[in-house]
């Protein structure tokens, strides 16, 4: 008899997670289908693994700067509302003044960003966030990632997202101010790696945390795990 409980046990529990990963599969699907609807750089596959690693690691703090219109927000905190626990604090100033800071005026960056409506940038966000319903999982700083760093304590943030300002210097200053925040184990993605512009800050990461080849979308984004000791 005992066996047999035993044997119930275990099937159900399979039966359970294997309805758990359809489930999830389907929120992967939908939260992809809706991607392209939002400005922004996050393609399919970055955020198919940004997704997948907070299934796997079930983070309860997450940070990104540089937020734009939410594109990689947005499968974050989807991820985040499918397991119903976590929070993804998002950092952007949305000012013409920051995104221009350490660009040449014929640089075509300061083309860009110095053209972009940032208004309606951020508020396109705050739509995105409020239609999808991810506002328990959304906490955002109006500010430079220099002023929001202080708000996070050592060993605090579970996984990080650096992409804000891509001049060599601050790519570099983000990756060194927010390290010691990120907990012993814990995740950082570095965007753009294939920019000369963020070979600095790559090298920092590489030179003191563990690249995850596996994690990592090789010419685009890199994932870097910080280690344990
Ligand atoms: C490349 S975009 C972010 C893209 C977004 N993560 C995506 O996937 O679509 C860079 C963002 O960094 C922001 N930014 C510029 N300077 C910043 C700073 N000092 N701290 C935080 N964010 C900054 C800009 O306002 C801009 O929205």
């Amino acid at each position: 008899m005992r066996l047999l409980v035993a044997l119930f046990c275990f099937l159900t529990q399979v039966v359970c997670a294997k309805d758990k990963d359809i489930a999830w599969e389907s929120c992967k699907q939908q939260t992809l289908s809706h991607l392209p609807e939002i400005h922004g750089w996050c393609t399919a596959e970055k955020a198919t693994k940004m997704m997948d690693l907070i299934y796997t690691i079930r983070p309860t703090v997450c940070v990104e700067i540089g937020v734009f219109a939410g594109a990689s927000i947005y499968p974050t905190a989807s991820a985040l509302q499918f397991l119903g626990k976590g929070q993804i604090y998002g950092i952007d100033p949305w000012t013409h003044e920051e995104c221009l800071t350490s660009y040449v005026k014929d640089d075509a960056n300061y083309q860009w960003w110095s053209q972009v409506d940032l208004e309606n940038i951020y508020a396109l966000y705050l739509a995105m966030i409020a239609h999808y319903d991810l506002e328990p999982y959304c906490t955002t700083f109006r500010t430079t990632s220099r002023e929001a760093v202080h708000y996070f304590p050592d060993e605090s943030i579970d996984i990080l997202h650096i992409d804000g300002n891509h001049s060599p210097l601050i790519a570099l200053e983000d990756a060194k101010l927010f390290l010691p925040k990120v907990r012993k184990g814990g995740y950082i993605w570095l965007d753009d790696i294939d920019w000369p512009e963020t070979r600095l800050a790559f090298k920092y990461l590489n030179k003191t945390c563990v690249l995850d080849e596996e994690g990592s979308l090789s010419s685009q984004v890199a994932l870097f795990q910080k280690p344990y000791d």
